[in-house]
């Protein structure tokens, strides 16, 4: 009765979450329209077409698109006669004037569209770099705010069948109380950044699903359906036709339904990472996925999967296209660092400091690599801003709400590197609170800071860590604290009976640069850092992981120095280029070694 009442209050406060954030989730299931390609483009630093010279809003802006009617007409801009950018895409490496500019573009897209009799249609975003107000045919459909995390609107009834003009405000400017905030080590690329798509959908759809094998019992999958629409109350069925298993259920008046039924599936594992087909119906509407079921949990300081212990052979990888750089957002990108985390032995990446396309994840589902996912919670936030915490809340459930069936999604990560602060702590113990109440199924953890007891023992007691299922720690011995000989003099304890992660550590190398192994930047130095870092990471207590920072170089605003790091954090076991550092070796012969032996 217990575990019925606690599940009831857990489902329906995930049904309210996923009310409110609105969002559709397996967009690649469902009837789509690519509105990708070459969008038109107006650069408006001054934000003129959005205010007037009052700076109030002005109701004629460019998201009119308007055209002069006669001769004599003044309009002072036309989308059609502007530039183009490819949209996915960064701007600022697809042209030169936009490698450093921070502001305002207006995007837009014409398109006809045959919406059939009786159907919906949603405009669905996978991601807009940092501010997108969104228009079509000239009127506003809203606004959102964060660069990695999906958003989609209704335009049923504004499309036409034909000339309809999608326009966006994008803004990438920076502010102090954004999330991220102003200060960040990865490069602020704006725009449209990944897939835009038309989403047809039936009158009442099933908008969203939850289903994960229980945390509870191995042998039952439990989660939610919900329906959208003006017939809420119907008949579902949930089939995984592999497993010859048919649920049928039916959603209340608000399009909700509880499931829960006994299964024997294989379990998800790097070695076998079994995907099932599983295809959730209702009386108007039918949706296919590819579902994997695992279990991972924490208990006496090791991470298990599937009941066992594992240990998490990782890198850090930011969202940087492979050999050129610039935000990437395809499934090749995706394969290449996934096959490059294979190559090292690994089986587990973390994806820093934000939430990356939704490509990647579906891979890691494939390809069997697990999945630390974060949202931009970095360095010194406004702590007591009420819109600051809004929008980190917002990404977390974004975040959630798009990868909850990954069954490679193993740990949702709230923060990286922030300070010991009270406030602070209450604000990353709520958005701790709401990831427990909209997933049950995965480990929180956060990237968290070394503090010394004294010169040669580091602690992990950072007060956030009793909330926190598992304890990530960013170390940078040997290159931001002292050199590498330093490392072996170093020992860790924690005052947490839970699983600690070595989220960071690493060192800058400019990849053909040589020399002995202590002088900075050569691939020696590098090479020699991770040689100490894995010998003493046999030497961290509860040690269940690592992700050294980090796969490849990428562009970075705070590194300037000439002939080095020209804008690239060199901190990458790959180059920018995508040739392997010396360092590459040393860890994929580590893991090799683990994987053999254990740790
Ligand atoms: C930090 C931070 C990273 C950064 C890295 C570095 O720990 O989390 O975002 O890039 O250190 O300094 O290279």
């Amino acid at each position: 009765m217990k575990f019925f009442l606690v599940s009831v209050l857990f489902f329906t406060s995930q049904f309210i979450f996923s009310q409110k954030l609105n969002l559709i989730t397996n967009i690649e299931g469902r009837k789509t329209t690519s509105l990708n390609g070459y969008w038109k483009i107006i650069i408006d630093p001054y934000e003129n077409g959005f205010y007037n010279y009052r700076y109030e809003e002005n109701p004629n802006g460019y998201f009119k698109n308007q055209k002069p009617q006669s001769k004599s007409d003044l309009v002072e801009y036309d989308f059609d006669k502007s530039d183009s950018l490819m949209v996915p895409g960064d701007w600022n490496t697809q042209q030169e004037k936009l490698f450093l500019y921070e502001g305002t573009i207006w995007y837009k897209k014409s398109f006809d569209y045959n919406l059939e009799n009786g159907k919906r249609l949603f405009v669905y975003f996978g991601a807009a770099n940092y501010k997108a107000i969104v228009y079509l045919n000239g009127i506003k459909l809203g606004e959102h705010e964060g660069g990695f995390t999906p958003f989609n609107f209704e335009i049923t009834n504004l499309v036409k069948e034909k000339d309809n003009f999608l326009t966006l405000k994008v803004d990438d400017k920076r502010s102090r109380e954004f999330v991220p905030t102003v200060n960040t080590d990865w490069w602020n690329y704006g725009g449209i950044t990944r897939d835009v798509d038309l989403v047809e959908v039936p009158q009442t759809f099933i908008k969203d699903y939850f289903i994960q094998l229980d945390k509870n019992f191995d042998n039952k999958i439990s989660g939610w359906v919900l329906l959208n629409g003006d017939k809420p109350k119907q008949k579902i069925k949930i089939e995984i036709p592999e497993l010859e298993k048919i649920f049928s259920a039916e959603t209340d008046e608000t399009g909700f339904c509880k499931i829960g039924f006994e299964v024997n599936p294989v379990l998800w594992s790097p070695e076998n990472p079994k995907l099932y087909d599983v295809i959730v119906k209702c009386e108007s509407d039918s949706l296919k996925d590819k579902i994997g079921f695992r279990k991972i949990e924490a208990k006496d300081g090791k991470v298990l999967l599937n009941g066992k212990p594992i240990f998490l052979r990782g890198i850090s990888s930011h969202e940087e296209v492979p050999f050129t750089g610039g935000r990437s957002y395809s499934k090749e990108d995706a394969e290449t660092v996934l096959n490059w985390v294979k190559e090292l032995n690994g089986n587990f990446i973390r994806l820093a400091h934000y939430p990356h396309n939704e490509k990647i994840v579906r891979l890691a589902d494939e390809m069997g690599i697990m999945i630390w996912s974060e949202i931009p919670v970095y360095w010194t936030i406004l702590w007591k801003n009420e819109a600051t915490f809004e929008n980190a809340l917002s990404q977390l459930q974004a975040m959630i709400t798009r990868d909850k069936n990954r069954a490679s999604v193993i740990l949702w990560s709230v923060a990286n590197e922030t300070p010991r602060n009270d406030e602070r702590l209450a604000f990353l113990t709520k958005l701790i609170e709401n990831a427990r109440e909209l997933d049950g199924t995965r480990l929180i953890t956060a990237a968290l800071e070394n503090h010394y007891i004294n010169d040669s023992t580091i602690v992990m007691d950072d007060p956030l860590g009793k909330h926190l299922d598992v304890t990530g720690l960013n170390e940078y011995l040997g290159w931001y604290d002292g050199l590498p000989d330093k490392i072996s003099k170093i020992n860790y304890q924690t005052i947490y009976n839970k699983p600690i992660i070595i989220s960071e550590f690493g060192a800058g190398a400019l990849q053909g640069y040589h020399g002995d192994k202590l002088t900075r930047w050569t691939e020696e130095f590098q090479a020699y850092v991770y040689e100490q870092q894995v010998k003493l990471m046999r030497r961290v207590p509860n040690l269940s992981g690592m992700t050294p920072w980090i796969l490849s170089d990428f562009r970075s605003p705070r590194r300037p120095l000439p002939g080095i790091q020209d804008f690239w954090n060199r901190k990458g076991i790959i180059s920018d280029k995508g040739i392997k550092k010396k360092a590459f070796y040393i860890l994929k012969d580590f893991y090799e070694d683990v994987k053999k032996n254990g740790l």
